[in-house]
């Protein structure tokens, strides 16, 4: 007799808490939908991986030391808190680009990870237990609510509105947090999906809030983006704010600091990640990360390792091999070309997005919108859905209808997306 399929049941419950959620219920169009966008007719504007090379010494380095006899240690094992010169590199970036950083000690305030999605895994097994609350803020990256459930957290959503331009509210803020409970709140500047650069405003409250925490709850600060924002005065890590604030209210407000190469080098594909904060949290992170990678590939650390090393100064044009110039250019075409078209779009300051409602031209979900793109125009974009912690019949008709465009991409293809756009019949 054949043994009975217990489907779900065989996985864990851990497992069975994560697996085929997401994408606001549409997991199966969604995938559909991302399928067929890599067909070559269609000009791919879903995910967030740059069509232009990464750095190039980046990528040089890390071919070198693959091939070369003398550094052939490079293809084994590193340490598993990261390869020194990548720790070493990191804290130097970090204190020469934004000195208010104050003095970072690589081997006590440094942890490599296997990518930005390994950090933010590793943070949320290191600071949240069973029963603990953490706040989002929604939209959010996707990858928020399965660690904090994965943790054994609870997640408490704290909706953005497009009408105030993604701001953070107070009041929702408060609603949210609970001084027994919240033990994170994270935040993510420049934002994906919306491109919003947070204002010290916006993280004095956060601070406000999180300094009347009863179990020290900790500001986890995803700067994927660091590299890529535009807004006046250009990109200011959280932490500082933070420390700032703290001297200020006389508090002991713990921050984590998320950063990446994916996007700091252009190299999704790299997988070399990193957690950056004080020294008790980062020796936890270590171990949580040690037990789950162990440690990020040997040769990328290198190669990422020798290109942090070459970026000088915050000039967008060249610092980062000028990726922040060229995403802004592309996003103001692009938020032009659109609010032309009748979309509302909200104008961002950083990242590697645009988000746009198509509820002006007649549509009624974002789904319609991005299969009515695809089948007319050969542009894929992608729903937000997936970006929010509830399902579309809870959102407002207009957030059903937000779409985030991916424009990390070189101007011909952002100039042939925009062209065919303009072909789009409105729906009505
Ligand atoms: C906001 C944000 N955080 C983290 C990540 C993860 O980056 P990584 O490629 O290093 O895993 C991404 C990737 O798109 C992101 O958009």
């Amino acid at each position: 007799m054949a043994a009975p399929d217990c489907g779900d049941a065989v996985l864990s419950k851990r497992a069975q808490l994560v697996a085929g959620k997401g994408a606001g219920g549409h997991v199966a169009e969604w995938k559909a939908l991302l399928e067929e966008a890599e067909r070559p007719v269609n000009v791919n504007l879903t995910q967030g991986f740059p069509d232009f090379e990464g750095s190039r010494t980046a990528r040089f380095e890390a071919a070198e030391a693959i091939m070369r006899l003398e550094s052939q240690r490079l293809n084994q094992y590193s340490p598993l808190v990261g390869l020194s010169s990548l720790m070493d590199s990191i804290a130097n970036l970090y204190t020469r680009l934004w000195p208010k950083i104050g003095e970072m000690d690589a081997a006590k305030n440094v942890v490599v990870t296997t990518s930005g999605t390994e950090a933010i895994s590793v943070a949320m097994q290191t600071l949240v237990s069973p029963g603990d609350e953490v706040i989002l803020f929604e939209p959010f990256f996707p990858w928020y609510a399965p660690g904090v459930r994965l943790a054994g957290g609870e997640v408490k959503l704290v909706r953005l509105d497009m009408e105030d331009g993604f701001a953070i509210d107070r009041t929702r803020l408060l609603e949210a947090f609970d001084p027994k409970r919240t033990k994170m709140i994270v935040l993510n500047t420049p934002h994906n999906p919306t491109g919003r650069v947070l204002t010290r405003e916006e993280v004095r409250s956060v601070h406000e809030v999180a300094s009347t925490s009863e179990i020290g709850c900790v500001v986890f600060s995803d700067e994927a983006y660091e590299g890529q924002c535009w807004a006046p005065g250009g990109h200011e890590k959280v932490q500082t704010m933070v420390e700032d604030l703290n001297a200020e209210a006389c508090a002991r407000v713990k921050c984590l600091t998320m950063g990446t190469a994916s996007k700091l080098c252009s190299l999704t594909g790299w997988r070399v990640g990193w957690l950056t904060g004080p020294k008790e949290i980062i020796k936890g992170a270590k171990a949580m990360h040690g037990y789950s990678t162990y440690c990020a590939p040997s040769p990328f650390q290198h190669g990422i390792a020798k290109a942090l090393d070459g970026f000088e100064d915050l000039d967008p044009d060249t610092c980062f091999d000028g990726t922040g110039a060229l995403m802004r250019a592309n996003a103001e075409k692009v938020t032009s070309a659109m609010r032309a078209m009748g979309f509302k779009v909200y104008k961002p300051e950083g990242g590697y997005f645009v988000v746009a409602d198509c509820s002006p031209l007649g549509f009624e979900t974002n789904m319609e919108f991005c299969r009515t793109l695809l089948d007319e125009c050969q542009v894929a974009v992608a729903p937000m859905n997936m970006f929010y912690g509830r399902p579309p019949e809870e959102l407002s008709p207009s957030e059903r209808c937000l779409v985030r465009l991916a424009i990390c991409k070189t101007e011909p293809v952002i100039d042939e997306a925009i062209a065919r756009m303009k072909k789009l019949k409105a729906a009505n």
